[in-house]
């Protein structure tokens, strides 16, 4: 089992050793509900960094209230098991010990927080980034790793780090996908069987629109009208937005002449997924 740490104190203690002893620090923070996805992570850590923390902390910030806060599931004990061997320490703090009482202090990232992700979850990114900034400062990780599955905040994460001149390196990690092509997900343990198998369909919308675009379909209005009635026929309770923006900034591309990304968050059942893949034109 890894050092499990519960107090900010503990694990700046614990990183400061490590770094005193000459190794560089990777920060792999996470909401626990750990899978492959998470575990791809920690390895990319490993063979970069000397030293591997993973944080678990289920962030009530970055929570609407009509959000799945309460269900979020919770699985330190089995977390911990996966992370044998992996990570050198993890860091499980209760809320008092990451919002002290009074708390009022926000991170606000400006336009690549805005569209999608944005105008379904209002306020997500602002609880994302200043959960993440706070981990960084209690870390101070030389490398920090995020997954590309979460692509908007992966953005929203390395302007901030950007913008905030923060003295660290951002690496986006690859989705790690189920046999079947969907996103592995903390979430996806909420769907019923059925819905488990109508999932698929936000990846093989995916895949259409990158079909699409290899063959040289330049169009984003056709694409994402395909993709919408590809998704429509698994039967979803909603569709909150099929895009297709510059990789960079999100801002909507009409007509694709360069790489561009692919983003969905759909819901099937009660449960929300989203996902995305980078369309390369040929
Ligand atoms: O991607 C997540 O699991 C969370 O948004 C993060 C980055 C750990 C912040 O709570």
């Amino acid at each position: 089992m890894p050092l499990l740490v519960t107090t900010v104190s503990e694990f700046r203690q614990t990183l400061h050793a490590a770094r005193r002893s000459g190794k560089t620090i990777g920060l792999v923070p996470t909401m626990g509900a750990l899978h492959e996805g998470h575990l791809s992570l920690v390895r990319a850590s490993r063979a970069e960094c000397g030293f591997t923390a993973v944080t678990i902390y289920v962030n009530p910030t970055q929570f609407g209230p009509h959000e799945d806060f309460a269900q979020y599931p919770r699985t330190l004990e089995s977390d911990l098991t996966l992370l044998s061997g992996l990570a050198d320490v993890v860091f499980a703090p209760r809320d008092e010990e990451v919002y002290p009482p009074g708390f009022s202090t926000w991170v606000e990232v400006g336009s690549v927080a805005k569209p999608l992700e944005g105008v379904c979850r209002p306020g997500h990114f602002r609880g994302v980034a200043t959960i993440v900034l706070k981990l960084f400062t209690m870390a101070w990780p030389d490398v920090a790793y995020f997954g590309q599955k979460d692509y908007q905040q992966a953005l929203v994460i390395r302007r901030m780090a950007i913008d905030l001149n923060l003295p660290l390196t951002i690496r986006v990690c690859p989705i790690v996908r189920e046999p079947d092509g969907l996103a592995m997900s903390s979430r996806n343990r909420y769907l019923a069987p059925d819905e488990r198998q109508r999932a698929t369909v936000l990846y093989q919308s995916l895949t259409q629109a990158a079909n699409l675009v290899a063959q040289g379909e330049t169009n984003a209005s056709r694409i994402t009208e395909a993709m919408r009635r590809t998704i429509q026929a698994a039967n979803p309770k909603q569709i909150d937005y099929v895009a297709i923006a510059d990789p960079e900034t999100l801002e909507p591309v009409e007509t694709i002449r360069g790489r561009t990304v692919a983003l969905l968050a759909v819901r099937i059942g009660k449960t929300r997924l989203i996902d995305n893949m980078i369309l390369e034109p040929p």
